[in-house]
């Protein structure tokens, strides 16, 4: 998988007020004392909601939590550190594939990314740049969100062409076309 590639097929397909931009990374990293402090209490929260709901809980081996909160404490300080270059959004593509491997499905990925969006607002309340922080986390989320379900797509495709051993463009016509057998629409000429 080109990572790279996906990473920046995700972006371009984002409409540009929606992406994560250079004056958003300004606005996170200018608050980065107020946010980085945050992390090890947010991490903590992440996991609390994820081991309370038995379809997130069940993604988890015994004693992996600590483990796996280590690494969430890296990535938020990542995500408020930067850099955000071509490095960083490749590195999520592949984020994407990872959790294929352990059958977190994008429902649970997109609604922790926007519970992380939310913790931040809500320790933003009452801040005199609150707005300015939450939308830069928005656009965050949404742009980490596409990333991330768009290399999990990206694997899902790869990893199906290799068990049918058919060649990618004609997976993806087939597949095109069920799907359009699947779910005629009335405006693609279906009655
Ligand atoms: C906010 C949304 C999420 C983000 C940004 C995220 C990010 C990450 C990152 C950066 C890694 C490490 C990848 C690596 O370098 O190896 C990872 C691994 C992992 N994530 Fe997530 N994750 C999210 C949601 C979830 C959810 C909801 C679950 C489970 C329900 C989950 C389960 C896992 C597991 C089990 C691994 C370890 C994979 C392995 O190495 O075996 N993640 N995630």
């Amino acid at each position: 998988m080109d990572f790279h590639a996906i990473a920046q097929r995700a972006i371009g397909d984002m409409p540009p007020e929606t992406r994560f931009r250079p004056e958003d990374a300004e606005v996170i990293r200018a608050h980065r004392d107020l946010i980085l402090p945050l992390a090890e209490e947010y991490v903590t929260s992440f996991y609390d909601v994820l081991f309370a709901h038995e379809p997130t809980r069940d993604v988890f081996e015994e004693g992996e939590r600590p483990e796996r909160e280590a690494t969430q404490v890296d990535f938020f300080r990542r995500i408020v550190e930067g850099p955000h270059d071509d490095e960083f959004f490749a590195w999520l593509a592949f984020v994407g594939p990872v959790h294929v491997v352990r059958q977190v499905s994008n429902p649970m990925m997109l609604a922790m990314l926007d519970y992380m969006v939310l913790y931040v607002m809500k320790k933003f309340r009452g801040h005199e740049d609150a707005e300015a922080v939450t939308e830069a986390f928005v656009r965050l989320g949404a742009t980490l969100g596409a990333i991330i379900s768009y290399g999990y797509e990206v694997a899902w495709q790869e990893a199906l062409q290799n068990v049918v051993g058919m060649p990618p463009a004609l997976v993806q016509r087939m597949v095109h076309e069920e799907a359009q057998r699947m779910f005629p629409l009335r405006s693609h000429g279906a009655s």
